[in-house]
């Protein structure tokens, strides 16, 4: 395959410049400003950022156990159709991720799809926060790639710690929830907005408390510590502080695309596509998450997507489960929101995406450079779309981002030099429309072979 004269990012070597990049054998062979070889596939990706496989460190893929959310196959779908390559699985299923048995069911399924789909473990059996998962088991599993109990947090501090203490020599991170549950029960940010809605709120102390006390555990144990869904400026103080005056290099932290986007003001209408745990925070937040963003305290975008079912959020505002989808909208609204205001550059957008989460997950992804694996997203950041839930490959369709005006859309996602997503406007015939899970490389249009 040859992908000609894109704009061809590398955020390992900043390099970002017109190339033309030619892929044999799922490897990447010569990057060059012309190459001609008229016995490759050609993608004329003019105009277009090519930039290393997007990754997300934190999806709920819902199998087994609540299929009619989301289940491997269609999450695996809606992940490619997002621009993403790689994606780590959280382990809140039912029956949960705690064991080889359901890491292997999960392999067996998305082995067809083309993703690399990733794994973590959970921290504690059933997710119960009582006694380890059988973490040594699943340590060395393929795709295991760290430990959580995402959804939930392990609230016994002596747990934890004995938990990183036994994590930290498999070389693994621990994705750490934050969520002190003795603050639970609310279903917004507690504040004026949830007063003037008349809603419970979740105060910003249940999630600092555990960011706090997670640093200080890692800290102590030396275990890798990645703090997910960061929502609140009091968490970034807290991870700066870890970072520079305790030159904390084990810890790293990520947001979501709806915690620099929207904030606890827009829940007037009771939208439960707004409702997220954390939960949408205030004005200042989201501004204080951009310059976290901008400063390199988060390190990371993740999309939390959390697919649930229509009728499970068509009730009262409280009574909705937390939860939205992004991996078919988070591409599109961190560009549009970051880089085209110019908060970052676009450099740093694709190092958020997939830099930084392929070293924290031990990937040999993440870049564009001769010799490593041909993990190629192509990307159009010039027209501007409507974002149209119907039209997601995922089974969940809550969104709060639905009818919003986006630039960046998903033109090509290549696996391992195959091509397993191409977005129905690259064709210029219509009849060739893109057909995803069955590893197959996907026939070119005449019409774009130049
Ligand atoms: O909003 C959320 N939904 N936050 C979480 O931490 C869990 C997730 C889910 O599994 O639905
Ligand atoms: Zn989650």
């Amino acid at each position: 395959m040859l992908i000609k004269n894109g704009l061809v990012f590398n955020p390992t070597t900043n390099f970002m410049q017109q190339a033309d990049i030619l892929i044999k054998d799922g490897k990447i062979v010569k990057i060059e400003s012309n190459i001609n070889d008229s016995s490759e596939n050609i993608i004329d990706a003019s105009g277009k950022w090519v930039v290393p496989g997007l990754i997300d460190m934190h999806t709920h893929f819902r199998d087994p156990g609540f299929e009619h959310k989301e289940d491997i196959t269609s999450g695996c779908n809606a992940a490619l159709k997002g621009g993403f390559t790689t994606v780590c699985c959280m382990p809140n299923t039912n029956p949960v991720i705690d064991n080889k048995c359901i890491v292997t069911y999960i392999n067996s399924i998305s082995e067809k799809t083309g993703l690399n789909l990733l794994i973590a473990g959970a921290i504690t059996k059933g997710l119960k926060g009582e006694s380890l998962a059988n973490i040594g088991e699943m340590a060395f599993l393929p795709n295991v790639c760290g430990f959580s109990d995402d959804g939930k947090t392990v609230m016994n501090s002596k747990l934890m710690k004995t938990a990183m203490n036994y994590i930290k020599p498999f070389g693994l991170p621990i994705f750490s929830h934050t969520e002190d549950h003795s603050f639970s029960g609310g279903a917004m940010n507690a504040g004026q907005n949830a007063q003037l809605f008349g809603i419970k709120g979740i105060g910003r102390e249940a999630e600092e408390i555990i960011v706090a006390r997670d640093i200080i555990l890692a800290r102590e144990t030396g275990c890798k510590l990645h703090l997910s869904h960061i929502s609140t400026k009091g968490s970034l103080d807290l991870i700066h502080m870890a970072k520079t005056v305790w030159g904390m290099t084990n810890l790293t932290a990520e947001t979501a695309p709806h915690y620099f986007s929207l904030d606890d003001s827009l829940l007037g209408d009771y939208d439960t596509n707004k409702k997220m745990n954390p939960p949408l925070r205030t004005k200042s937040d989201v501004e204080a998450i951009k310059e976290g963003l901008k400063s390199g305290i988060i390190d990371v975008i993740a999309t939390d997507h959390a697919p649930h079912h229509y009728d499970e959020k068509n009730v009262e505002f409280e009574n909705a489960p937390f939860g939205v989808v992004g991996l078919e909208t988070s591409f599109a609204i961190s560009y549009t929101n970051l880089v085209r205001t110019g908060i970052l550059t676009p450099l740093e957008l694709i190092e958020k995406m997939s830099t930084r989460p392929a070293q924290i997950l031990n990937q040999d992804s993440g870049k564009i450079e001769v010799g490593s694996v041909a993990d190629i997203t192509i990307i159009d950041t010039e027209k501007a779309y409507k974002i149209n839930k119907s039209e997601f490959l995922s089974k969940g369709k809550n969104t709060p981002f639905d009818g919003m005006e986006v630039y960046g859309n998903i033109e090509y996602t290549i696996v391992n030099g195959q091509i397993f997503y191409q977005s129905a406007n690259t064709y210029t015939n219509r009849k060739y429309l893109f057909k995803l899970s069955n590893k197959t490389e996907l026939p070119l249009s005449k019409k774009l072979c130049v």
